[in-house]
């Protein structure tokens, strides 16, 4: 049995360095970074990867040097021209479906162009499968929003492969989903229809699913299950979760022991609140600093005393929306250190990059508070990272209610974070919490996550998906 993985991003992005030579880099984003820890654990999985390697290049040369060079760590390049990209990716995919599904619908773009370039991304996809599947050995595990319609174009040519399908951001409420035009909104369902199993990070999540499955394609479904002419499809909840070991071993380990120290002593006598997040209008950034400034505002006696350190992981800049979100970052950063600043401090330190792993582990372990403040999000792991990488049970995590990781998280200091009194109160809570209630919450957070791990989540969703092929076979 092999697993195929389809995506939109390989969990490499291929980038050019100075002397113009293909360097691989780990691609951002908890899709990439949870079936990643998967991918890279288990070593006795056959598996290929197919998506997009990051880069535009429409040179046969070229591509079939990457195709090589990905062949080494089990990827499949699909590529995808810079119009395919301008309509599909930065269109229909980032300006459609992210904000609509994220419940932004007013600044979401309805253009016919865009939505005609995401059929035929899809179906180029597709193309790339057929000369890489054999249908009775694989099963194939479609990822994420890019590509809702390629499961029941897989499923036209290949009426018995095992097809699952797992949707990481929203799948938002009926009057939402409503706004697609017609055709867009069946043709979408549909084409999540041709897989075996469809899954969604929270229950919520997949109750709208069924709705609008309900309402628009006129299918019922009996616990989860629905006949789609005949042929049985599940729909299921499964909250995606992260490498627990990987993160609470690597935060004991020597190197990051002493890191974590070199950040505590740089901000010596401070407490250190941390909040990371690819660049995204989602994440709440803004609310995040405006519930700082609040705080700083409300209790000045604890200027001095705390530091922001902000981190944030570039993302879509080719989308107006993110190039705006970036910049009414930098400007309020700068508005609120120059508040408050003073010759010994400066309340926010801000990092527009990533981290390393070892880094990114360090930050979360030397942290006292971690900001988790989407508006929307459809899991947000980011917040589990930080849990799994407390393993001196210190400190406070502050959580949106907006994430679905704040159903699992429920031990967080749980916020509206459209309220930046609620945000800068938790900060001001967080701060005055003792150590014993600080530690007891974190030990029932990690306990959950360490037992439903990312390991357990691709088990438990691969032993459904073939349930439901099984149950499929006893009604042929
Ligand atoms: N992350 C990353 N590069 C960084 C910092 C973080 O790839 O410089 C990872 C982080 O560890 C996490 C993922 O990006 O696994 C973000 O996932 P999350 O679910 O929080 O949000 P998403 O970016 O998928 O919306
Ligand atoms: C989210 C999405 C992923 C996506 C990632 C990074 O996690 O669910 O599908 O890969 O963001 O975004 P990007 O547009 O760079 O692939």
């Amino acid at each position: 049995m092999r697993i195929v993985i389809v995506s939109n991003r390989l969990p490499v992005s291929i980038t050019k360095d100075k002397k113009n030579n293909n360097k691989f880099q780990k691609s951002a984003g908890g899709l990439a970074t949870s079936i990643g820890a998967y991918t890279e654990k288990i070593t006795e999985l056959s598996y290929t990867w197919v998506g997009w390697p990051g880069i535009g290049t429409t040179i046969k040369s070229e591509q079939d040097e990457i195709t090589d060079s990905l062949q080494n760590i089990h990827c499949y390049p699909v590529f995808l021209t810079e119009k395919e990209m301008d309509k599909f990716y930065l269109g229909f995919c980032n300006r459609t479906i992210w904000p609509l599904f994220h419940y932004f619908p007013t600044i979401a773009s309805f253009k016919k162009e865009y939505y005609n370039m995401y059929k035929s991304v899809n179906l180029k996809f597709a193309k790339a499968l057929s000369n890489i599947i054999n249908e009775n050995e694989d099963i194939i595990w479609v990822h994420d929003y890019h590509l809702m319609l390629l499961p029941s174009l897989l499923r036209q040519s290949y009426p018995t492969l095992a097809i699952g399908f797992f949707l990481h951001i929203p799948f938002p409420a009926y009057e939402v989903f409503q706004l697609l035009p017609s055709q867009w909104r069946i043709e979408i369902i549909e084409g999540l229809l041709g897989a075996d199993l469809i899954g969604f990070h929270t229950h919520e999540y997949t109750d709208n699913f069924l709705r609008a499955t309900l309402r628009f394609a006129g299918l019922e479904n009996h616990l989860g299950v629905i006949n789609n002419k005949g042929r049985l499809v599940k729909v299921g909840t499964h909250p995606i979760s992260i490498d627990y070991l990987k993160f609470s071993k690597t935060a004991k380990s020597p190197s990051v022991i002493s890191k974590t120290q070199e950040i505590k002593n740089q901000f010596k006598n401070k407490k250190i609140l941390f909040s990371v997040d690819r660049l995204d209008y989602t994440k709440g950034i803004l609310n995040r600093l405006l519930g700082f400034e609040y705080f700083l505002d409300k209790y000045p006696a604890w200027r001095e005393s705390i530091t922001l350190i902000i981190v944030v992981v570039p993302s879509r800049i080719g989308v107006f929306h993110y190039q705006q979100m970036k910049k009414q970052i930098d400007e309020t950063i700068g508005r609120i250190n120059g508040k408050f600043s003073t010759v010994e401090w400066t309340p926010i330190v801000y990092k527009f990059g990533s981290l390393d792993f070892e880094n990114l582990v360090s930050f979360y372990s030397a942290s006292d508070i971690m900001l988790v403040t989407p508006l929307r999000d459809g899991m947000n792991l980011v917040a589990k990272e930080f849990i799994a990488s407390k393993q001196e049970k210190n400190g406070v995590l502050i959580l949106s209610e907006m994430a679905g990781s704040a159903k699992e998280l429920l031990e967080a200091l749980i916020i509206n974070p459209n309220s930046i009194e609620e945000i800068g109160e938790a900060i001001k809570k967080a701060l005055d919490m003792s150590k014993e209630e600080q530690s007891q919450r974190i030990e029932k957070m990690q306990e959950r996550i360490s037992r439903y791990n990312v390991f357990r989540w691709v088990s438990d969703y691969l032993n459904e998906l073939n349930k439901t092929t099984l149950l499929q076979k006893q009604m042929e």
